[in-house]
């Protein structure tokens, strides 16, 4: 009897752990999907961002600082130099935005897609950064996009769009932008091909594709697979396929006749969020346990190098 209740009382923060190896992307927000149909976006639940907006509610200036306008991981060039303030943590989250334009070779003049654009932090520094730009942003959580639009607006001569869509089935022509950024988020998309498929579609020619993703070391994988399998509930993160290897970008490129441009390991440089999520946890604790150990099992696979993270940027031929 007592075995048994050791059993059924393990089984849930066990499969959590187990989960979160494959599932759970590392943010103190995450993304919710409570079947497998990735495709039905009326069952796309949120919980991560229930959780921001509620404190972004309450005016919890601290959480502003850290998730109020970038939703991911920072960016330290010198990472042993982190002061891991809220101040220093914002500083990096804009760097990281900063690096992934810099990948997608992003200038003055051009028409630029950011999808899955949760608060619009990309948008801003680009509209922040560059003259005649045509922004959009696009997100299935209307929620996020009602904020987007509240913070985020043009400076003169840019213009900013935000609109509700997959990023897998987007409303636009061919050929329409210059470049696609997809700001540590496609592994929350229904598909990484149809997202690819589609980005080449709406990209004109020459134009850029830039993305930065958890990307796990082959060894990696099957245990993420078979976990994928088991998933089912809910956790803080969401649900999401941390499953994609190097190797799979760049098979799926070569499928689609895009250039790889940028293959950029910066695990080493977005290390230091995981000690600011824990000061931030200390001081603000989040009423979920998963929140705490998928965090911590995305840092320790982070810092064995299991799952890494990467910059990428492709190219569509002329
Ligand atoms: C970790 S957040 C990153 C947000 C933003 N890119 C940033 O860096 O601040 C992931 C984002 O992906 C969005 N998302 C998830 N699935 C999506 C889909 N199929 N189409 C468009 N956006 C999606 C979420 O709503 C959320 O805004």
């Amino acid at each position: 009897m007592v075995g048994e209740a050791v059993k059924l009382n393990l089984k849930r923060p066990i499969n959590a752990f187990l989960a979160s190896a494959g599932l759970s992307p590392v943010l103190m927000t995450g993304l919710n999907y409570r079947t497998n149909d990735m495709n039905d976006n009326k069952k796309l639940q949120l919980p991560y961002f229930n959780y921001l907006l509620s404190e972004l509610k309450r005016e919890n200036s601290r959480l502003e600082q850290s998730f109020g306008r970038h939703v991911h991981w920072g960016y330290w060039e010198n990472p042993d130099t982190a002061a891991l303030t809220a101040q220093d943590f914002a500083k990096a989250a804009e760097a990281l935005s900063a690096q992934i334009c810099r990948a997608g070779l992003i200038r003055n003049n051009l028409c630029v897609l950011d999808a899955g654009c949760g608060f619009g932090g990309t948008v801003a520094h680009i509209n922040e950064n560059y003259r005649s730009m045509s922004l959009m942003g696009v997100n299935l959580d209307e929620r996020q996009l009602t904020r987007a639009k509240e913070q985020v607006k043009p400076v003169p001569g840019n213009r900013i769009d935000f609109k509700q869509s997959d990023a897998c089935a987007l409303p636009f022509d061919d050929a329409s932008f210059d470049a696609v950024l997809a700001v540590e988020c496609i592994f929350h998309f229904p598909s990484r091909e149809r997202f690819f498929k589609e980005a080449y579609r709406v990209l004109k020619p020459g134009g850029y594709l830039a993305l930065s993703d958890f990307v796990p070391k082959p060894l990696l994988k099957p245990i993420i697979k078979l976990k994928m399998l088991e998933w089912g509930g809910a956790g803080f993160y969401g649900k999401c396929d941390f499953s994609y290897c190097v190797a799979d970008y760049l098979r799926l490129a070569q499928t689609l006749g895009l250039d790889l441009t940028v293959e950029r390991d910066i695990t080493a440089n977005t290390l230091p969020t995981y000690r600011y999520l824990r000061r931030l946890n200390f001081d603000h604790p989040v009423n979920n346990p998963f929140a705490y150990i998928e965090t911590a099992v995305a840092e320790v696979f982070s810092r064995m190098r299991l799952l890494d993270y990467y910059i990428f940027s492709f190219r569509k031929p002329v």
